[in-house]
């Protein structure tokens, strides 16, 4: 094989791409364990340098491809996530939000969008939220859209399969329940797996497609404190238009909005800090309360989700 070159110059134009495409901001720190990696992926294409590597990514950008982009993304990304990651965001989810909708929709649609999705993990978690909703469901049409820019990613989270470690904050209740054990780890069964969809996407560069409107809750944990302000606020500006008045926003426990010049409304219960797109002025329901449930309900914004009197249904490190 011929020697490639890479050099510290074209690792330091490699991040600056990667960053200007998709937000994510490589670490120098990363650069020296990114080279071992990229030389693979240069030798692949038939080139010789990462600056060759660059430009043929360059041209890309500038032809809308992704097909080279897809062999580097997974080399940048960072796809950490577990089932039942950060329970206090998704109990809230689950006994406050999810009948908060169900009392103030007129239409008995609720879309949910889980961006950055990685692996399935988190749109697979709140299909198991929803299909145990305190409130009910049945004649609610509810789609769950998971996205993510990593095709490797985005495969996994289709395959729809997962080694044990991704169950290391799941009860065994639910395993039983919504998986089946096969060599190696746990596949979603049938049911729950149908409940959600994937699609791969930069959220720096989303198509206009009405499918990617009108979301009345958005989960966008872990992806921001990786993107600079200008990328951040980009992001947020963009979740807001996807969302319909009324609908929610989840960031992950180390990202906020703080600093932010944004409409959204700060909600804090004893159990997650989110946010809040303002509801349209005047009455939005004309659907019927739902038939059971064990959660108050409340219309989005006339108090608090938790505080006296709504003590957390669940204990912490249940759900
Ligand atoms: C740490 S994971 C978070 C997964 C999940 N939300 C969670 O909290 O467990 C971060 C994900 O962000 C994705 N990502 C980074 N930049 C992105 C972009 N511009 N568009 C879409 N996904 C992106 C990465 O591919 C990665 O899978």
């Amino acid at each position: 094989m011929p020697s490639i070159s890479v050099t510290q110059g074209e690792l330091l134009q490699l991040k600056d791409l990667v960053q200007s495409y998709c937000g994510i901001r490589v670490e120098d720190s990363k650069l020296e364990f990114l080279q071992d990696r990229l030389v693979p992926v240069i030798s692949a294409q038939g080139l010789a340098s990462l600056g060759e590597l660059c430009q043929v990514l360059l041209r890309e950008i500038a032809f809308g491809k992704d097909v080279v982009w897809n062999t580097v993304l997974p080399l940048v990304t960072i796809n950490e996530t577990y089932f039942f990651r950060e329970l206090g965001q998704l109990r809230e989810f689950r006994d406050h939000v999810v009948p908060a909708l169900v009392g103030t929709k007129s239409l008995r649609q609720i879309k949910i969008l889980s961006a950055p999705c990685s692996s399935g993990e988190e749109p697979y978690t709140l299909a198991m939220l929803l299909d145990e909703s305190p409130v009910s469901l049945a004649g609610w049409s509810v789609e769950i859209l998971g996205i993510d820019i990593d095709p490797e990613a985005i495969g996994k989270a289709r395959a729809a399969f997962y080694p044990h470690s991704a169950f290391r904050a799941t009860e065994e209740r639910y395993r039983s329940k919504y998986f089946t054990p096969k060599e190696g780890g746990h596949r979603v069964v049938p049911t729950l797996a149908g409940k959600a969809r994937f699609m791969q996407a930069n959220l720096l560069d989303l198509p206009k497609d009405r499918a990617l409107e009108g979301f009345d809750v958005i989960f966008s944990r872990n992806m921001l404190i990786y993107f600079d302000k200008a990328t951040q606020r980009r992001v947020v500006d963009q979740f807001y238009r996807m969302l319909n008045p009324g609908g929610y926003l989840f960031l992950g426990h180390s990202e906020s909005l703080m600093g932010f010049d944004v409409e959204f409304k700060l909600k804090v219960s004893s159990e997650a800090i989110y946010y809040e797109k303002p509801a349209l002025p005047g009455p939005t329901s004309t659907s019927p309360l739902p038939s059971r449930g064990t959660s108050p309900l409340r219309a989005p914004g006339t108090s608090p989700l938790s505080g006296p009197g709504s003590a957390p249904l669940f204990t912490r490190g249940s759900i």
